[in-house]
């Protein structure tokens, strides 16, 4: 059984004009895909193509319009409230940007304890173990603990959301363009680290980005998104070396490269 089965998901989304004409965006149409546990699946596409609709629906901030999202073989598009708590414990989420998902009057040592607190996660002694733990493990002090979040870098906020995510253990971890907003030289650093988690910790990974050779590094399998729709699943490195859709063709061409060979991520950074 696969540990996530997404089967034909369509997100409809109603809104209005600036002329208050009532309009339909068809943000989903019809996307299924598998992740099988221990795997890293990539998403591309543009922006608007429907990447964070996807992430929003499996970790259940919105529900599909029509379709189903299996974990372990039980649909849980929609679930209720309990359901929704076992749910998170499972499946987390490392958005965009560390500047605005980390709360400034908290400190790291509560952001970190308190999705797990909410959840009644371990006792308070193991939860404070827990977050040391887990900020050691993403190259951080422990003495990070009793800090606030302005007192640490881009790089550095995106360690802490990324332990933050951990700290219920879950299986699968949604990473929607966690490098995106973060400055060349560090981009690198932090994709080496989602690699040596996935590794130590044995996850599985939904990795969002619009840059392909990003996907690349750190997925075994990459699907490409347009417009709501899947257009091409495959291996990644089959998929960036041989596209058969005119439209990834068009995403590879957007990739920055010498002569035929593709940069890699930590050579990104060189080039500043
Ligand atoms: N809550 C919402 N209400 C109305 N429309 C929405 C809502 N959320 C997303 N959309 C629309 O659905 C489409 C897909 O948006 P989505 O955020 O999933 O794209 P994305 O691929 O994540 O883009 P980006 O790369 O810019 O993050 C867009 O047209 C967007 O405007
Ligand atoms: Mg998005």
């Amino acid at each position: 059984m696969e540990l996530l089965e997404i089967r034909n998901v369509t997100k409809v989304f109603h809104t209005r004009s600036f002329w208050g004409k009532a309009k339909e965006i068809r943000a989903l149409d019809g996307v299924s895909l598998t992740l099988s546990k221990g795997e890293s699946l990539g998403i591309v596409g543009e922006s608007g193509c429907g990447k964070s609709t996807l992430a929003s629906l499996i970790i259940h901030l919105a529900e599909p319009t029509s379709g189903e999202i299996l974990l372990y073989g039980r649909d849980i598009s929609h679930a209720k409230e309990k359901e929704v708590r076992e749910i998170r414990k499972k499946i987390q989420i490392v958005f965009q940007d560390p500047y605005s998902s980390l709360s400034p009057r908290m400190k790291i040592g509560d952001i970190l304890m308190e999705p797990a607190r909410v959840m009644g996660e371990f006792s308070e002694i193991h939860r404070r173990q827990r977050a040391e733990e887990l900020l050691e493990m993403v190259g951080l002090r422990k003495s990070a603990m009793d800090r606030y979040p302005h007192e640490f870098s881009g790089g550095q906020r995106q360690r802490i959301s990324i332990a933050r995510a951990l700290m219920t253990r879950p299986e699968i971890l949604i990473l929607d363009e966690p490098t995106s907003a973060l400055d060349v030289s560090v981009q690198a650093q932090v994709l080496n680290l989602l690699m040596d988690l996935r590794e130590q910790l044995h996850l599985t990974y939904l990795f969002i980005s619009h840059n392909l050779v990003v996907v690349r590094y750190i997925s075994d399998r990459t699907a490409v998104m347009e417009k709501g729709k899947i257009v091409e699943i495959g291996t990644s490195d089959h998929i960036l070396t041989h596209p058969a859709d005119p439209y990834t063709k068009e995403l590879i061409a957007a990739v920055p490269m010498i002569g035929k060979t593709f940069i890699p991520p930590h050579r990104i950074a060189d080039l500043g």
